[in-house]
């Protein structure tokens, strides 16, 4: 049974990748896997959906939930084609001010739970298979007033573009998501506490533009993948310049 696994799949990017993947992988696959914790959100975007789906309802969190899909991926023994994991959040804010179970469960789902969902399905892969992982732009630098946040994205990219050497000899292709930020509902959650810069939210990109590059790129092999000029814009200066001089900057701007 080939498949097709996205976390995240009840809102925002994962939704667009549930969508748009069902699309291109239409007849060539059995079904697709959609992980979230919001069961009724999944089904209502599944009945869209050509392909069979399988709505399975989780918490990336809890390891109860981690063995139950271990042990489906056992009894199962699929191939996966695709994973993506798109399960995420952030909070913005000052980090000794903010609620300091919002900042760890950043770590457990953006990090811990991606990494082992990545090692659980890596087993079940074959030539060809793709892994795409959600990271951010705010992998580029550290972004106070997104500290934890950031870190944990820069965890992401680190990783990804690590795993995309170890995996090629495999033929396994991985893709490291950085975009800028996106129109999608993560807002409702980030801004409680803090205030995106007013800078980046001219940049914001719509989420189907975002995971159709994101799919291209996989697609294509290539390691990164980057939406917009001005986020290309800003990988390179982040590159180019200390990033101690780029945080001074970023002390004026609101
Ligand atoms: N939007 C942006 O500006 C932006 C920019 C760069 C990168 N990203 C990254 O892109 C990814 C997708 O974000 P989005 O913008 O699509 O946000 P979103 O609309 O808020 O979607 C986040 C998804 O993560 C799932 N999730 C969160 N915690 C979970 C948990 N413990 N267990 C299972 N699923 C969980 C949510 O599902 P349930 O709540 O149903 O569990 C939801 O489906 C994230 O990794 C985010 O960090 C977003």
């Amino acid at each position: 049974m080939n498949i097709i696994i996205i976390t995240g799949a009840s809102s925002g990017m994962g939704v667009e990748f549930a969508l748009q993947l069902d699309n291109v992988f239409t007849y060539t696959i059995d079904e697709i896997w959609m992980i979230a914790r919001r069961k009724e959100q999944m089904l209502e975007v599944a009945e869209s959906m050509m392909n069979t789906t399988r709505i399975l309802d989780m918490d990336v969190t809890k390891p109860e939930d981690m063995e139950r899909f271990k042990n489906l991926l056992v009894k199962e023994k699929p191939t996966v084609r695709m994973l993506v994991n798109c399960a995420g959040y952030g909070v913005m804010g000052e980090f000794s001010k903010l609620n300091m179970q919002e900042e760890l469960g950043m770590i457990d789902v953006n990090c811990k739970a991606l990494t082992q969902m990545t090692y659980m399905c890596i087993p079940y892969m074959r030539e060809n298979s793709r892994i795409i992982q959600l990271a951010s732009s705010a992998a580029f630098m550290p972004q106070p007033g997104f500290a934890v946040y950031a870190a944990s994205k820069a965890y992401v990219n680190s990783f990804s573009r690590a795993l995309t050497e170890e995996l090629r000899k495999k033929k396994i292709y991985v893709t490291s998501v950085c975009p800028g930020p996106v129109d999608t509902p993560f807002f409702d959650l980030a801004e409680k506490d803090g205030k995106t810069l007013a800078i980046k939210k001219l940049t914001m990109a719509l989420p189907e533009k975002v995971v159709e590059k994101a799919i291209q790129d996989s697609f294509h092999k290539r390691s990164v993948s980057v939406y917009s000029g001005y986020i290309k814009a800003f990988e390179v200066l982040a590159k180019a310049v200390p990033h101690q001089i780029l945080l001074t900057a970023m002390r004026y701007m609101k």
